[in-house]
């Protein structure tokens, strides 16, 4: 595979936005509603920091981005459309479905190769300057948004306008596998730390968007309201799942046009795509090419099984399904 290496002028922003970005950490004032958690040596990003804030788990980056005043300022649409997941729950899968089957683009190329963050920006975080993503507030209806807030952070406009909120969840060993490699992958992180380590992380809450268990459920206990598919309904049988969210849109599709998605959103397919595959991110400095990987990984249900024993399986899966 090719890698994508950043031009002069591309390090030179990085460089400048990384001496800015050290800045503003230094000089950040932590409100008291923001309660830092212990510092990990595994994270190797030295920049890094955790907080606990309204229960959930942010970084320093949200906070001196200002995303708590973007989320108050956020006036949700009612043509608006919401993939929200717990992170490396297979969110970029559903997205591409969603954009797809909104913009009737069923092929290979086209819009479709465009970073799929820059087609379907995410909420968390104000428009960042180096990601160079499009602002929400500046979006042509209808708005395809992600986000990884927990149901009860989203601004409070996108219950009452009328939106369309869809979850994806995924067997939360595979989550806990795929953020472990997704938290080595991302420069902003640069985890070092074993398996284990990251897992028990997990379990006591301080990854970034943590808690899961309440994540997760807070969205389920909505779905009278919100659709809510599995990562492992769409290995088995996508297009089913194509046809329920094209249902859950209101935006009818073919079978012609079923049948084109489901193949442009085959793990191959997404992974040959750079906009999906998030090739851009090397050229952000946001990866190092070639080191820990690229953002489409294995994509495959039960990887768990190669981190886990059977018994730590079980404990684990267990522990996740405990109502909160
Ligand atoms: P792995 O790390 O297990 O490979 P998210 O988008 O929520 O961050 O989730 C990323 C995970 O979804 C990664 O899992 C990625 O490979 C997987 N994924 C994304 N698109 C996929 C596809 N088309 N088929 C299978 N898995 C996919």
């Amino acid at each position: 595979m090719a890698t994508v290496s950043a031009t002069d002028e591309e390090t030179a922003r990085r460089e400048q936005h990384a001496k800015a970005m050290a800045a503003k950490l230094a000089q950040m004032k932590v409100p008291d509603d923001w309660k830092i958690l212990p510092a990990d040596p595994n994270y190797k990003n030295p920049l890094v920091r955790h907080f606990r804030h309204r229960g959930t788990v942010l970084t320093n980056y949200h906070l001196v981005n200002g995303c708590v005043e973007h989320w108050a300022r956020f006036q949700a649409r009612p043509t608006d459309i919401f993939v929200a997941s717990f992170p490396k729950s297979g969110t970029t899968w559903l997205q591409e479905i969603v954009w797809r089957i909104v913009h009737g683009e069923t092929g290979a190329g086209g819009k479709a190769d465009t970073p799929l963050e820059y087609r379907f920006p995410l909420l968390d975080m104000p428009s960042a300057v180096n990601m160079e993503m499009r602002s929400v507030h500046e979006m042509d209806d209808p708005r395809l948004i992600k986000t990884h807030l927990m149901y009860d952070l989203l601004p409070p406009s996108v219950h009452t306008s009328g939106a369309k909120v869809l979850y994806v969840t995924r067997d939360p060993r595979d989550v806990c596998v795929s953020y472990y490699h997704f938290s080595r992958m991302v420069n902003y992180e640069k985890y070092r730390g074993t398996f284990p380590e990251l897992r028990d992380r997990f379990v006591r809450g301080e990854v970034m968007h943590a808690p899961y268990r309440e994540h997760v459920q807070g969205y389920l206990r909505h779905s009278d309201t919100v659709l809510c598919v599995t990562y492992e309904q769409l290995h088995a049988d996508r297009a089913s799942v194509v046809r329920r969210v094209a249902a859950f849109l209101g935006r009818p599709v073919t079978d012609d046009q079923v049948e084109s998605i489901v193949r442009h959103t085959s793990f191959g397919a997404m992974k040959e795509n750079p906009g999906t595959n998030f090739r851009h991110w090397e050229k952000k400095g946001l990866v190092t090419a070639g080191q820990e990987g690229t953002f489409m990984r294995k994509g495959q249900v039960g990887d768990w099984r190669n981190y886990f024993t059977e018994e730590e399986g079980d404990a684990f899966l267990k522990w996740a399904n405990e109502p909160v």
